[in-house]
């Protein structure tokens, strides 16, 4: 199975000259690497998706979004429709980031509509899911993890399970340089593995690409994403820097 390396750009390349300079180093970088074993995402805000796909950056390389709403259209003034996000260019979405549950109150019952209406409108979720820092000191990582994950997918039918993506993200680790250790990551993706064996049945469990998220630079990469042997990894900051972005593709790479 191959990797996955998704960079979330976040509300980040505020004019079309800064986008335009970063997918001229995108290119560039991306030149000579060797990823035999990766795809990488680039979730680009809106604004750019379409720039993005246009900018042909190989076939190495998907276009995702940062969130969408889960209906397909209508009066839903500042909305993102999936068949818009398809129409533009994307293959994947991630729904339910810390960032829009913490700054726009969003709910497990609204990731789970989000989550089934990607699916049925043909684009991969990535679902975030990870404990606060309080929760993870009182003892509840696993419940809330275990939580978040069973409201997002529970009802999937298990063929589709070959397109979903969870991204384990505690949120004390998300833009912060603190990072769960090994173990840690690794128990939390048994957790998540054993959920979906319960849903969806052992086969088309497997199937499912869990991934780590929060603090992965090339420095911390090794030890967050291939020693509890992840399927990729979901990069913030450091995807700004597609030097940088790209190294930690080839460390996950090997
Ligand atoms: P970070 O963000 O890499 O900047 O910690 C990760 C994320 O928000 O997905």
């Amino acid at each position: 199975m191959e990797k996955l390396v998704i960079g979330n750009l976040k509300m980040n390349l505020l004019s079309a000259i800064e986008r335009e300079r970063y997918l001229k180093a995108f290119k560039n970088e991306l030149k000579g690497k060797k990823l035999s074993r990766i795809n990488l995402v680039l979730c680009p805000p809106f604004v750019h998706l379409e720039a993005f796909k246009k900018a042909h950056l190989g076939k190495k390389v998907s276009i995702g979004a940062q969130d969408m709403f889960w209906e397909r259209s209508g009066s839903f003034t500042g909305e993102i429709s999936p068949a818009m996000l398809k129409d533009a260019g994307c293959e994947y979405v991630i729904l339910g980031h810390s960032e829009r549950r913490r700054y726009f109150s969003e709910n497990d019952e609204e990731v789970k509509m989000k989550v089934s209406s990607a699916l049925k409108n043909g684009l991969k979720p990535v679902i975030c899911v990870g404990e606060s820092k309080v929760e993870r000191s009182g003892g509840q990582a696993a419940r809330v993890v275990g939580r978040q994950v069973r409201n997002a997918i529970s009802g999937l039918n298990r063929t589709q399970a070959e397109n979903i993506i969870i991204a384990y993200e505690p949120v004390w680790a998300v833009g912060s340089d603190i990072l769960p250790t090994s173990n840690e990551i690794m128990e939390a993706k048994v957790l998540i593995r054993k959920i979906l064996v319960e849903l969806f049945d052992k086969k088309y469990a497997g199937l499912v690409k869990i991934i780590y998220g929060g603090s992965v630079n090339s420095h911390t990469a090794r030890e967050a994403c291939v020693d509890p042997a992840m399927d990729g990894a979901l990069i913030g900051r450091e995807s700004l820097t597609p030097f940088e972005f790209l190294k930690i593709a080839e460390i996950i790479n090997t």
